[in-house]
């Protein structure tokens, strides 16, 4: 068995997707999830893009212990500098630096020739080696580069001291068979090729990525990248968790291991889908809602008599639980305690007052509160920034019905701390409630996007509620969990509200983009 390194960039490459923008409270929770999971390297960020990237790599590198923390940087000496600022306390850092090679990435987005840029790669290179202990470099655009010069800038970059060469498909053009065909040339015509990793970084906009991750690794690549449920920019990047069950599930035909602990699966895409507000295709591979269901009666009966007849992946292999431990009423502090430990989460004390006091009202209104109750009720209270200004609910009521006007009622406390209300119609009862907080809040904005789901099932289950907006033109997005529809509807408005004072805070300088 060859084993397969796997480098996971959800929070880099992932979190480019548009519209998603992680706090660092989430993104701390993210990588500590992956950390779980069993990944070799995690890409905690872009430190060199903005202020609050350089903080949530640096505090991910200081978090994070069992796992390679990996940053983005371009060819520049100050971005090189700023990631091993943002790393240098990590137990295993790694530079990620990359430059493109593919004629039209260099000729109309560089300017450069083909030998500036291999001047500047080895250049920036040895310059990173002389502060990290692992460079990996990447040849960006490498499936749409010429063989000779990624053949020829690859050897020199080896002899500059990078350890890991990786060759993206970054605009997901190529097919398996090309791209393996890729690999297998790099492998047999770079005389040094042997001192270093091959990696595989695909992108899906051709619905290929992972099959052309399966062809990298049959052809040498011992480093795969992706990112969980397949997030990022236009139609993603690998989905992980599809290419570790695919390499489980086909042992006879790959004989490669990963080490991912493939029982975490379920609960870092659940995670991910919460904190990114991305939502998950229910037919998607391995981690959609229907993955595991079984509509037609040909085959519930097939799957009754013997499981396999239509079911290769079994629920259990990726951590979904048939019978989950459900808490009520009467379970006291200890027993939660018991299983806020069981589902991975480590509290601090003030925290697990908070988890259990909210706990014990949902118990006032739902009789079993199930783990993936507690999973959101959790994740919720790890993630709240709680040192910045910021507007509050204080409370809210809303009359709707078929014969009135929808009117709604809502007291804030603003940022500086003063209590403000107001009232406002609107055509339905979420309108009605949005308009008003909208009448309460000074910045200008405009709600582009309002998705509604439940967390688990059940007339009593919990409303999971994912808003993107613009705020003062800056998109942002927001998230609320409550029994209440509407009490989850304005938690999540006032989430993405509330990123703008954050990102005052934190992200002083505009992002830059790869
Ligand atoms: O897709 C890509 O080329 C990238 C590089 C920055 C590695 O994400
Ligand atoms: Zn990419």
């Amino acid at each position: 068995m060859v084993h397969i390194n796997i480098f996971d960039t959800t929070l880099r490459d992932g979190e480019q997707s548009p519209g998603v923008n992680l706090n660092q409270l989430e993104k701390l929770e993210i990588a500590r999830q992956l950390e779980r999971f069993g990944v070799h390297v995690m890409e905690a960020g872009f430190p060199a893009s903005s202020q609050g990237d350089f903080e949530a790599v640096q505090s991910i590198a200081r978090t994070v212990k069992n796992v390679s923390v990996a940053g983005l940087a371009r060819a520049s000496k100050a971005d090189i500098d700023t990631t091993w600022e943002a790393l240098k306390e990590a137990k295993d850092p790694r530079l990620h630096v990359f430059i493109a090679t593919s004629p039209i990435h260099m000729t109309y987005k560089l300017k450069k020739t083909p030998e500036e840029v291999m001047r500047l790669a080895v250049e920036m290179v040895r310059y990173g080696k002389s502060k990290f202990p692992t460079v990996q470099w990447s040849a960006e655009d490498a499936s749409r580069s010429d063989l000779d010069f990624l053949v020829h800038i690859i050897e020199k970059v080896i002899d500059a001291g990078a350890s890991v060469i990786n060759l993206p498909d970054t605009v997901g053009y190529t097919t398996p068979e090309e791209y393996g065909r890729l690999f297998r040339y790099i492998k047999e015509n770079v005389p040094n090729i042997d001192k270093v990793t091959l990696s595989a970084h695909c992108h899906d906009d051709l619905g290929m990525a992972v099959a052309n991750s399966l062809a990298a690794i049959e052809n040498g690549a011992t480093q795969v990248e992706g990112t969980i449920n397949g997030i990022g920019e236009r139609a993603g990047n690998a989905a992980l968790e599809e290419f570790a069950v695919a390499l489980n599930i086909r042992k006879d035909k790959y004989p490669f291991t990963t080490g991912l602990i493939l029982k975490e699966i379920k609960r870092t895409s659940d995670l991910v889908r919460k904190l990114t507000g991305m939502s998950i295709a229910p037919n998607k591979a391995v981690v959609g809602q229907n993955a595991f269901a079984h509509e037609s009666g040909i085959h519930q009966d097939g799957v009754l008599k013997h499981a396999q007849t239509y079911e290769i992946i079994t629920p259990e292999l990726v951590g979904i639980q048939s019978n989950q431990l459900v808490l009520g009423k009467h379970s006291g502090r200890h027993a939660f305690k018991d299983k806020i430990e069981q589902l991975g989460f480590s509290l601090s004390e003030a925290k697990l007052l908070e988890a259990f006091q909210d706990f014990k009202s949902l118990t006032d209104r739902k009789k079993e509160v199930t783990d993936e109750d507690l999973f959101t009720i959790l994740t919720d209270i790890q993630t709240t920034v709680t040192n910045v200004k910021k507007y509050e609910l204080l409370a809210f009521q809303v009359q709707s019905g078929t014969s009135n006007l929808p009117t709604a009622t809502v007291a804030l406390k603003s940022p500086e701390g003063i209590r403000v209300e107001t009232a406002r119609t609107g055509k339905g009862s979420v309108e009605s409630l949005y308009n008003t907080l909208e009448a309460l809040i000074k910045e200008e904005i405009h709600l582009e996007k309002y998705h509604l789901s439940s967390v688990g099932q059940g007339r009593d289950a919990l409303a999971e509620v994912h808003v993107k907006m613009t705020v003062n033109n800056v998109p942002v997005s927001g998230r609320g969990s409550a029994q209440d529809v509407l009490e989850a509807s304005a938690k999540a408005f006032l989430n993405a509200v509330n990123r703008v004072f954050y990102n005052q805070v934190f992200m002083k300088k505009e992002k830059a983009q790869v």
